[in-house]
């Protein structure tokens, strides 16, 4: 069997008293694409901070590569290849794209690629390269969603986390980015862990899926399977 890139043992994390997640486990394998759905303050956004070192988990491991790296700032977290691109993007809105994809760059291995990493992200968003001189704030919202997504590639993730990628996009930005993202997952060899309320869209992109459903996770499967699922047809996809 192959070894998990990402693997979240019963972790538990939240805000002060409020514990929000409640012994969340799951597992990434190298090269696939696995979705969290679930509807709003389910408390996906909780779980991609807490897995990513923004947020303290109260309990449970986060393993990275077969290495503890529970509780690890984000910034070493995202060093040794776990990058995550916030809900909106978090652009530097007055900066230009150029400047936003360097700043992603920012550890020494990357720093030391960046130029070629940059060429690659162009190949990917081409529009990222015809707008380079822009300002970050006055890119439409699917191009905005591009950058950010090109700004965490330029960190060298092994695994990218996209929190709610689709918010706010017309549905064919949707679609685009969406085809993106799978591309890039089969060209790269990468793992991503995308967390939706875009539910019918995330569970056809994905390998495999997990409901999210007040912190507990409710449901886990193929992709196919929790589309096929009449529960999840029902609740979250409005069938
Ligand atoms: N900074 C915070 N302080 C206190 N409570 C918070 C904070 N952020 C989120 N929460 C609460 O934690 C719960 C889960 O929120 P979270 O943002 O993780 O949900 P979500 O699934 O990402 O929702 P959405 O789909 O709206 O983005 C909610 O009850 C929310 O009110
Ligand atoms: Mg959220």
């Amino acid at each position: 069997m192959t070894a998990p890139l990402l693997r979240v043992d019963a972790l538990r994390a939240g805000y002060g008293q409020l514990e929000v997640l409640d012994r969340v486990s799951l597992e990434v394998l190298p090269g696939e694409i696995v979705s969290v759905v679930g509807a709003n303050g389910a408390g996906k956004t909780t779980l991609l901070l807490s897995i990513a070192g923004h947020l303290s988990p109260f309990g449970g491991t986060v393993q990275l590569d077969g290495h503890d790296i529970t509780g690890l700032q984000a910034h070493e977290a995202a060093a040794r290849g776990l990058v995550l691109v916030p809900e909106g993007g978090r652009l530097f809105p007055f900066m230009t794209v150029l400047e936003n994809l360097e700043l992603g760059a920012y550890h020494r291995a990357a720093r030391a690629r960046m130029a070629q990493t940059m060429e690659e992200v162009f190949d990917i968003f081409p529009i990222l390269a015809e707008r380079r001189g822009q300002l970050a704030g006055r890119l439409s919202g699917g191009e905005r969603q591009m950058c950010a997504v090109g700004r965490a590639l330029m960190a060298l993730p092994k695994l990218l986390m996209l929190d709610e990628p689709s918010l706010g996009l017309a549905p064919i930005m949707v679609d685009r980015l969406f085809d993106q993202v799978h591309t890039l997952v089969k060209s790269k060899g990468l793992s991503v862990l995308l967390v939706e309320q875009n539910v019918g869209n995330a569970l056809r992109l994905c390998d495999h899926g997990c409901v999210l459903d007040h912190g507990e996770l409710a449901k886990r499967g193929t992709g196919a399977a929790l589309l096929s699922d009449p529960d999840v047809q029902r609740f979250y996809m409005g069938l």
